[in-house]
């Protein structure tokens, strides 16, 4: 068959958007499940190698059969006659790429977040602004991470400090006004140092927050729990400091190790109770979720009716996925924080992320969103086990909530 180049070339391009879209979108949906890690581990490597090793293995069937210049022409348009299977793979591959690419284009965060309902009041890079006032602080104590932070642009420790106002349509006069300091995703590995992580929370410290919101995936592995007391000692907050875990607490041999400590340091553990704080007359309710990864059964897991949900209470949701926002909506939460897809942790210019472990995969990858009555904030969080960012520098924030 004979194509004119730029058909050609279009040609090419669906299958090869198709291809990488599908099992992209595939390795997006894996993590966000809640198999063992084990599994999804074994799953992830399959579609890795699928990924990479399925155009490798056509291209070299065809070049057995036609030689170097004849695969070359082919992809350009040239007559070749290519095997069954290659046009078989490439006509699925090709019908995927039309049929789910208006979704991935309207799934994109650029698309799907709430602009209107945030302005970032400030943003500080909190590692220059430390190195200014005082130099010497290590910030990378393991070898991974000081070795990939050497690669340009890698923006690990560019931690950000962000004031952000969010916009609410029926705020109460009670709670105009109200800061909500939100930090996630610290994993804790033993890469980064305390010194790092005191970046964050005495950020916090300085901002005086009436709350504070850990939203998930706090401590990667057994070393790292000693990190826990040293990095948030003395944070406090006047209406308290709130927590759920997240799929890589799961790491742990017992995550309630987690629990008990931050406990111990004056944080309340919403995946096992709820809480009620009264703020200026109105009470303040505060409900965690840890969904699809612990079952923990003293939060209000399961949906409430819009008429069993107390309607003289202002409900803030704290759920380590975005994933959750269904449940953040029917449980009347008038404000939801989420973490765990870090901003996609690569940003391309204009295409922005493209691996974010949620079932809607990268549309809420960080920002805000909305819904019905639910606001809801992802942060990009304060850290990661992969130690690359690109576009997508870590953050906590402070909400300060006004009205619209
Ligand atoms: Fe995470």
């Amino acid at each position: 068959m004979t194509f004119e180049l730029p058909l050609a070339l279009a040609t090419l391009a669906v299958v090869l958007i198709g291809h990488f879209g599908t099992w992209i979108a595939l390795y997006n949906r894996i993590n966000a499940t809640g198999l063992k890690r084990t599994t999804i581990k074994r799953i992830e490597k399959a579609i890795v190698l699928a990924c990479g090793i399925i155009p490798i293995l056509l291209l070299l069937i065809e070049w057995t059969q036609h030689g170097f210049v004849g695969v070359f022409n082919g992809l350009l348009g040239g007559a070749s006659a290519w095997s069954r299977l290659t046009i078989a793979y490439s006509i699925v591959a090709g019908m995927l790429g039309i049929l789910l690419a208006p979704f991935w284009i309207m799934d994109r965060p650029q698309f799907a977040t709430a602009k209107d309902r945030v302005t970032v009041t400030s943003a500080e890079n909190l590692n220059l602004v430390k190195q200014t006032r005082e130099n010497g602080e290590i910030y990378i104590q393991g070898d991974s991470f000081r070795k990939m932070s050497l690669l340009p642009g890698n923006q690990i420790v560019s931690l950000q400090g962000n004031c952000k106002r969010l916009k609410f349509k029926h705020l109460p006069k009670d709670i105009a006004g109200l800061r909500v300091a939100h930090l996630s995703d610290v994993h804790m590995t033993g890469q980064l140092s305390n010194a790092f992580y005191r970046l964050a929370t005495d950020w916090i410290a300085e901002q005086c927050p009436d709350v504070i919101i850990l939203s998930g995936d706090i401590v990667d592995n057994e070393f790292a729990l000693q990190q826990l007391q040293p990095v948030f000692d003395g944070l406090s907050a006047p209406l308290g400091m709130y927590f759920v875990l997240g799929n890589h607490d799961r790491r742990l041999v017992d995550p309630t190790i987690v629990c008990r400590k931050l406990c111990e340091l004056g944080w309340t553990d919403l995946g096992k109770e709820q809480a009620r704080r009264q703020y200026q007359g109105t009470t303040l309710r505060l409900i965690g979720n840890e969904q699809p990864w612990f079952q923990r059964s003293s939060g209000p897991l399961e949906f409430q009716s819009r008429e069993s949900s107390p309607l003289d209470e202002w409900t803030i949701g704290v759920s380590h996925s975005p994933d959750q926002f269904a449940w953040g909506i029917k449980n009347r939460c008038q404000l939801m924080l989420c973490g765990h897809t870090h901003g996609g942790q690569i940003r391309f210019p204009i295409v922005g992320p493209i691996i974010a472990p949620s079932w809607y995969g990268t549309r809420y990858a960080s920002g805000v969103f909305e819904k019905n009555e639910t606001v809801m904030h992802v942060s990009r969080g304060v850290s990661g086990v992969h130690p690359f960012r690109w576009g997508c520098p870590p953050e906590v924030s402070v909400l300060e909530l006004t009205s619209l």
